[in-house]
């Protein structure tokens, strides 16, 4: 079997399409299963920068198959502008496909996405008001439209008609805002199912087939683990299953079907929305992330919180994705700290504390414990091998792999996809 599966592992934007764009180079497939156009992967390849949302990122080679799998929700309207960007920059959509059971994300999920998050006030999740959560919702609650309802002109309009009557009431009653209009809709939408039906089918069948071909396949990550609905920092989590075991649902595989697993982290920490984030500094250090890093979000441009490497999270990743190696970006970010810290394992009532608590509000009480490595000064950025990289830089990426208790396979010195260095 020649399948791999790219995971974030840490709260999101760890740079996984960049990784995923050098491991698609020999793909014959690249695969998104989870999220939606909350995710935003950036991807710098031949001098042009891409950033991606729901197309993945495989679409950049003209000879990989790219699909968008069962367990993602679709923004017509998203989709359709990524396309129009992507064939403006020369690439070619051949070869993309979008599976028939895939939830489609309607202008009432957006609504309800930015009504909710007003309501909760300072205790707002911070979501992306993409209408991600809301789409999953009705997911759940089984009155969602999926790409074969969509596309299908009476059963979309009986749908839309039966959903737009009942959140209407929740929009106007429940939250005092604005009814939305089901003939706008209507005919909006209609061109846009009109527009994306040549790229519908069944997708687990192609993928089925393909992976008994022994193809090459990539399983592109969104999000990342501890935005995880079950076992992320909930409820400052996303709607959708980021990690390994949400391949499976979310693509219509078996878990047999994934080889590898690497999860893709920074050599720092950062998030963005609300929620706990024990190792989140506020100093000249935490500056020098968010500048030198450019810690901007790819999908709302809002600055990410910044903080220390923190290895109890990694290691929560390790046993949940049953990582296979690990990839660490941005390790150039880091030239020029005097000292580096990593966080190996949390205080709390003077009890040490190992792996990441279930409950967040313990989370709050946890202080993190450093070990502290000395920095380097060398610009990096242009190293090709581990060897290349000075001593101190070397000492940092190993001893991530003994707190981790994960082998690095792959380390960022910069965002092009040539600035990395593979072990
Ligand atoms: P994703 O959501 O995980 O794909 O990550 P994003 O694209 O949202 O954010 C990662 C950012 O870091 C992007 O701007 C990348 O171009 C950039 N990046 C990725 N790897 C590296 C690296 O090794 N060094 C530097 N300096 N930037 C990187
Ligand atoms: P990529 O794939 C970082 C965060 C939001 C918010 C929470 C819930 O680029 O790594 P949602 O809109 O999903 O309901 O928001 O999840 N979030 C992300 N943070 N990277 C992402 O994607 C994210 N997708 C969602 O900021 O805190
Ligand atoms: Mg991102």
């Amino acid at each position: 079997m020649n399948t791999i599966a790219l995971i974030g592992a840490q709260w999101g934007d760890e740079g996984k399409g960049k990784v995923i764009d050098i491991l698609a180079a020999g793909a014959d497939y690249v695969v998104r299963a989870t999220g939606g156009s909350n995710a935003g992967h950036t991807v710098v390849s031949g001098g042009k920068t891409y950033k991606l949302h729901l197309i993945p990122s495989g679409i950049l080679n003209p000879d990989t198959v790219n699909i968008i799998g069962n367990g993602v929700v679709v923004d017509p309207k998203v989709v359709l502008e990524e396309m129009s960007e992507l064939e403006k920059q020369g690439v070619s959509l051949k070869n993309l496909h979008i599976d028939l059971r895939a939830h489609i994300v309607m202008p009432y999920h957006k609504e309800l996405d930015e009504l909710a998050e007003l309501a909760k006030g300072a205790s707002a999740i911070g979501t992306t008001k993409r209408g991600i959560g809301p789409c999953y919702a009705d997911k759940c609650d089984r009155i969602g439209i999926r790409m074969i309802d969509f596309i299908t002109p009476e059963i979309f309009k009986e749908k839309l008609k039966s959903n737009l009557e009942f959140k209407n009431k929740i929009i106007t009653k429940v939250y005092g805002g604005a009814a939305l209009d089901f003939d706008v809709i209507l005919s909006e939408y209609t061109e846009y199912a009109k527009q994306l039906e040549k790229y519908a089918c069944d997708t687990g069948v192609m993928l089925y087939d393909a992976i008994k071909a022994n193809k090459r396949v990539v399983f592109e990550g969104a999000q990342g683990t501890l935005l995880d609905l079950d076992s992320g920092t909930y409820p400052f989590v996303t709607s959708s299953h980021p990690i390994s075991g949400g391949f499976c649902a979310g693509a219509g595989i078996g878990p047999t079907a994934i080889k590898e697993c690497i999860g893709i982290a920074k050599s720092y920490t950062t998030r963005v929305g609300a929620g706990p984030f024990p190792t989140e500094l506020d100093d000249d250090v935490g500056k020098h992330l968010l500048v030198v890093g450019k810690e901007y979000g790819t999908t709302t441009g809002r600055a990410r919180r910044c903080g220390w490497l923190d290895t109890v999270i990694l290691r929560l990743a390790v046993r949940l994705n049953g990582l296979t190696s690990l990839a660490i970006n941005k390790l150039d970010t880091l030239t020029g700290i005097k000292k580096l810290k990593i966080a190996t394992h949390y205080m709390r009532d003077g009890k040490r504390v190992d792996d990441f608590p279930a409950d967040i509000s313990l989370l709050e009480d946890c202080t993190p414990v450093y070990e502290e490595f000395d920095g380097w000064n060398e610009d990096i950025s242009k190293c090709k091998t581990f060897d290349e990289l000075p001593q101190a830089a070397q000492n940092y990426i190993e001893a991530i792999e003994k707190l981790a208790g994960c082998r690095v396979s792959m380390i960022g010195v910069g965002p092009d996809h040539v600035q990395n260095i593979e072990r």
